[in-house]
């Protein structure tokens, strides 16, 4: 009996080895779920984010910013997506999730539907979209596993404030995200993608104000120009700057750089290269790019399966923005208990 279950294990390895791309995981994604429902999805996903990025090289920033605010409150769902009442776009860390890439997410979303019908997920898109716009901005490659199904509500209040603030140090942050699943190498690396995109001056202002952050130090010539910067940001908002101040819109490891410099713009950066849990890696990530990209990818695939709906779970969305069914308070409630459990169950 035990050898026969050791050689059917066996048996299933091996032909997992040869076959890895219709293998369900034990997560229910698998890496060639659409291969026969959608086999064009990768062209168009690549084409439209490859146009996209010819116009604006903000969407891959945009993009990776999303994925992560719809992964870590509550699980790579699309709940983000979703606009109107009751939408995380309303909520705390929200305001500057950026139009145009959840814009276009939903137009891949039709695209993809027009040529194979509503079999791909928004939650499919997003993730695709974003591994493909970081590519484009000269990031790594990844295979990712598909097979994501649509949330059909938002995420609630509580779980989308757990999204990690700009003013925690690095003990706070190995805490938020271990409470994630996510380890302090996820953590050190994730913040890498800090090294492209843009912030407002209301996420690093207590950098200078009232004084010079001094745990961890701020470069003073860079606390005075972000300082006179934002003394401009009228009307508040207005105002952006980038996150990298070495290069701004590629994806490279020059984010630690800025750390080694004492330029990281929020404390939270910055705080990376000071504590005794997170330097080693940090300054490994500024001196091998390689050592980064490699374990970029590794906790991108890891960040883009988090707590994934699948098989009958959610939906396949038919846009985007909006749950096929509109969900009443009682529907929104019962589902936001189902995910309480499952966090916890996960934990
Ligand atoms: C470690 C905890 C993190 C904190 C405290 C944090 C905080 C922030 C804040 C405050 C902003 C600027 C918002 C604004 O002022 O408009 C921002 C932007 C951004 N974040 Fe994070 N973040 C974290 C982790 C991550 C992760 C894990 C990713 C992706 C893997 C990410 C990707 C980005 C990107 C790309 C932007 C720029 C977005 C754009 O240009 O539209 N962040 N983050
Ligand atoms: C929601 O998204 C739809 C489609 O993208 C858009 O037409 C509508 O204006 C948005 N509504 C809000 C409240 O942002
Ligand atoms: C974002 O959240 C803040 C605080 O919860 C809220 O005051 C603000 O109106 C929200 N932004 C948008 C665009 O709704
Ligand atoms: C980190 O922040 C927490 C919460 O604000 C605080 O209690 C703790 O003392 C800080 N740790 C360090 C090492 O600064
Ligand atoms: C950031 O600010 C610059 C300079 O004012 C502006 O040209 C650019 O459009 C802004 N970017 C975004 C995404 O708002
Ligand atoms: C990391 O920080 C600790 C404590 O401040 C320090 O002793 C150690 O030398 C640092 N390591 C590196 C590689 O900077």
């Amino acid at each position: 009996m035990a050898s026969t279950r050791a050689a059917i294990f066996l048996a299933a390895l091996i032909c997992g080895a040869v076959a890895a791309t219709g293998e369900l995981q034990p997560n229910g994604l698998s890496l060639g779920f659409h291969d026969n429902s959608c086999p064009i999805l990768p062209y168009i996903v690549k084409l439209f984010v490859k146009v996209a990025f010819k116009k604006d090289a903000g969407i891959a920033p945009a993009l990776i910013r999303i994925l992560f605010h719809d992964c870590f409150p509550q699980g790579c769902d699309g709940s983000v997506l979703l606009n109107g009442t009751g939408s995380e776009l309303l909520l705390g860390p929200n305001l500057t999730l950026r139009p145009a890439a959840l814009k276009l997410v939903d137009d891949i979303r039709a695209a993809a539907h027009a040529a194979c019908g509503p079999v791909v997920s928004c939650t499919d898109i997003l993730a695709l979209a974003t591994r493909d716009a970081l590519v484009e901005a000269g990031g790594p490659s990844y295979d990712l596993p598909l097979g994501r199904r649509d949330a059909l509500a938002p995420a609630p209040l509580n779980l989308v404030i757990t999204l990690p603030a700009p003013s925690l140090n690095a003990t706070a942050l190995i805490s938020s995200f271990g409470g994630r699943g996510l380890s302090v190498t996820d953590l050190v690396a994730l913040s890498g993608a800090h090294t492209f995109g843009i912030s407002h001056c209301n996420s690093f202002r207590n950098r200078f104000t009232p004084e010079t952050d001094t745990d961890p130090a701020i470069d003073p010539d860079f606390a005075a120009k972000l300082k006179a910067k934002c003394d401009g940001d009228v009307p508040a908002g207005t105002v952006n700057q980038t996150l990298d101040v070495r290069t701004p819109n590629k994806f490279d490891n020059k984010y630690y750089f800025d750390l080694v410099a004492k330029q990281g713009l929020f404390k939270s950066d910055q705080g990376l290269i000071v504590d005794s849990a997170t330097n080693r890696t940090a300054i490994r990530f500024a001196l091998n790019q390689k050592a980064f990209f490699d374990q970029f990818a590794l906790s991108m695939v890891k960040m883009s399966q988090m707590d994934v709906l699948t098989g009958t779970q959610g939906e396949i969305r038919l846009s985007c923005t909006v749950p096929n069914k509109p969900a009443g308070i009682d529907t929104v409630a019962a589902t936001n208990n189902d995910e309480d459990e499952g966090l916890a169950a996960d934990m």
